[in-house]
């Protein structure tokens, strides 16, 4: 496995000063914590050396720099998908709709072996399985890895993608939600920093 360095003053720095702490927040209650902050809900993919799809239900995705295009994803070290992403080199992140929470719950079930079953998907060069009614998935190239805790933090370099659009899966205290967005307007959604309107003035 192939760990490239993080910047070493950085990284050592940042790890040393959290480690020498002398007390650490019990994990339920940091899960506690955590589970207060909404997220969305992705599928990682990847195929094994057989070309057999893996993948997991995760939401600890978030974007990491523009350019160039990057994202993370921190897989546990128990995953059974991680030693097939790493070996790929290259993984998908496929970001789930509001319909989508079976499929959210078959790709956390442990030991599952048949996630992929009537799940329709299409392996996409230099990531991994796309699922179909993803409302937005790229592809990704394994850029860097971090052994961070019990978990990988895995950087991938986004070589493709697509946004189709749809409601989005938002995970929150526990639960799966189905975030229903307004219409589309005509124009852009957001298209740079938010202007207060004249009548907020
Ligand atoms: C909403 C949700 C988000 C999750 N996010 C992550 C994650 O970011 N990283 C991770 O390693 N596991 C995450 N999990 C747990 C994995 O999906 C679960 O342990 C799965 O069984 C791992 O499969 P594998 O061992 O076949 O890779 C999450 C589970 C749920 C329900």
């Amino acid at each position: 496995m192939s760990r490239e360095p993080s910047i070493p003053a950085m990284g050592g720095a940042v790890s040393g000063r959290g480690g020498s702490l002398p007390a650490v927040v019990e994990a339920s209650r940091f899960r506690r914590i955590m589970g207060h902050y909404p997220t969305g809900v992705t599928v990682v993919t990847a195929v094994d050396r057989d070309g057999t799809p893996v993948g997991l239900t995760a939401n600890s995705v978030t974007s990491v720099s523009l350019d160039p295009p990057l994202v993370l994803v921190c897989v546990s070290e128990k995953s059974s998908s991680l030693s097939a992403i790493l070996a790929n080199g290259a993984f998908a992140v496929n970001i789930l709709g509001a319909g989508a929470a079976a499929t959210a719950v078959r790709f956390a079930e442990e030991k599952r072996t048949d996630r992929f079953h009537d799940v329709p998907f299409t392996v996409r060069e230099g990531g991994g399985p796309v699922l179909e009614g993803a409302v937005a998935w790229m592809t990704c190239g394994l850029y860097r890895t971090f052994e961070a805790g019990d978990h990988v933090i895995l950087v991938g370099k986004v070589n493709d993608g697509e946004a189709a659009g749809g409601d989005p899966l938002v995970f929150f205290l526990g639960q799966y939600e189905a975030l229903t967005v307004a219409a589309e307007p005509a124009g852009p959604r957001h298209s740079g920093p938010v202007q207060a309107s004249s009548e907020d003035q």
